[in-house]
């Protein structure tokens, strides 16, 4: 149920030809840079990255391409093939273009123009951008926690780097596209989504320590070995709309009384000390960040190890990674209160039975997607039970697929 190998780059080619096709049909002319930047899972790590914690994601073969060139008009302005809107456009210059940015409908384009906005003053540039035309396609579920936002905003700065020759440094990419989605989305998001989009690799997943802004890679088992599964419930999810700043504001408040910049630099030894300083949501969510951290490094630890020792069978090393996945899932449902019914639903029908290592919800909660890591041999079936039995419970059907992983973003002149 995998896409074969040697389709992936056909796939992710459509995708490119989508954002040329869409440029020429609105604007008339040939984009001269693209830029192409993948969606990503995690595969553990949640709900850590805002605590300065560690996250484990990859990115992998949804992508958006983002066609770019000189404006034809005096605004910059987009035109998306991923909702039925015509071109946004936005006076991008003078005082207040933040907050025309930020009050743009539709709400899409505040995060085109606000990566637009941000990769300029990083990089310094005094004289105002010339207008830029923009077309956005793509194959990423919109809103379902596999980073769509972050697609679009990293493959926007990193198409306006290269057409306008920035310069801004690729490292830099991932704190710009944040900054963009705190500034204009209005979601306090942490650094995981960016940076992972940016610096992903095909066959590894990144142990990111968000803290420090660093990664290391962690080689993921072969085709042969393992499966990854991703299940949308299409419960859609937004992340501007409260809940998500809430479950930070909880562990920002355990983290000053703890007397640390960031959960992460607490233990859960210190944290039961201040257990009674803590309300109860506010300890378990705190608890949660700092178990899942500790997850989240043992199960790149047994991945780097099983590579390293370069082991025929993966099947002890996969049992032990699911079990931690699904105590994830747990903590995220019980500990942080990020999980919903059908969430739920997915992740008991993906262990009731064979086939399935661990299941867990991916990304903020709320809704989106989950994770299932399979034995490839039963990947069909898990995907099949899983699928009834989401019907029975909520009639309508969940979307099940699966995912390879591949590089992070790239960028083309002269296509
Ligand atoms: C969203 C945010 C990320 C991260 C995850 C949860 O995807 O954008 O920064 O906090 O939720 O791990």
């Amino acid at each position: 149920m995998r896409t074969p190998a040697d389709q992936v780059g056909v796939r992710r080619g459509a995708v490119v030809a989508g954002a040329i096709e869409l440029f020429r049909a609105t604007y008339g002319a040939r984009p001269p840079a693209v830029a192409v930047a993948p969606a990503r899972v995690n595969l553990i790590g949640d709900h850590t990255d805002y605590e300065g914690g560690l996250a484990l994601p990859m990115t992998i073969d949804r992508w958006t391409a983002v066609a770019v060139g000189p404006g034809t008009s005096a605004d910059c302005r987009a035109v998306t093939a991923l909702e039925r809107h015509g071109p946004a456009s936005c006076d991008l210059y003078g005082a207040g273009a933040g907050d025309r940015v930020a009050g743009i409908d539709p709400a899409w384009a505040r995060y085109a123009f606000g990566a637009m906005l941000e990769v300029a003053a990083a990089s310094g540039r005094t004289e105002p951008l010339p207008p830029l035309d923009l077309a956005v396609a793509g194959d990423v579920p919109v809103g379902s926690g596999v980073s769509s936002s972050a697609s679009l905003g990293v493959a926007v700065a990193g198409a306006v780097n290269a057409t306008l020759e920035l310069g801004v440094p690729r490292a830099e990419l991932p704190a710009i596209c944040q900054r963009s989605e705190h500034r204009y989305a209005g979601v306090p998001c942490g650094i995981m989504d960016p940076y992972i989009i940016v610096h992903g690799e095909a066959g590894a997943a990144l142990l990111i320590d968000c803290g420090r802004a660093e990664h290391t890679l962690i080689p993921i088992p072969r085709d042969d070995d393992a499966l990854g599964l991703l299940v949308d419930t299409k419960v859609p999810r937004a992340l501007n709309t409260g809940q998500y700043a809430a479950r930070r504001a909880l562990c920002q408040k355990a983290a000053s009384v703890l007397g640390v910049a960031t959960l992460s630099q607490a233990s859960e030894q210190r944290l039961l000390a201040v257990r009674s300083r803590l309300s109860e949501e506010e300890f378990r969510a705190a608890r949660h960040v700092v178990r899942e951290n500790a997850r989240t490094r043992r199960v790149a630890d047994l991945l780097l190890g099983a590579a390293e020792r370069q082991v025929e069978d993966w099947e002890p090393v996969l049992e032990e990674i699911g079990v931690l996945m699904v105590q994830s899932h747990r903590s995220l449902r019980d500990d942080m209160g990020v999980s919903c019914p059908e969430l739920e639903c997915v992740v008991d029908a993906a262990l009731d039975g064979d086939g399935a290592y661990g299941a867990r919800l991916t990304g903020a909660g709320f809704g989106g997607c989950a994770l299932v890591l399979c034995d490839p041999d039963w990947g069909d079936r898990v995907a099949k039970r899983v699928e009834q039995e989401f019907e029975r419970r909520f009639d309508y059907r969940c979307a099940v697929t699966s995912f390879r992983s591949v590089d992070g973003l790239s960028t083309t002149a002269d296509h």
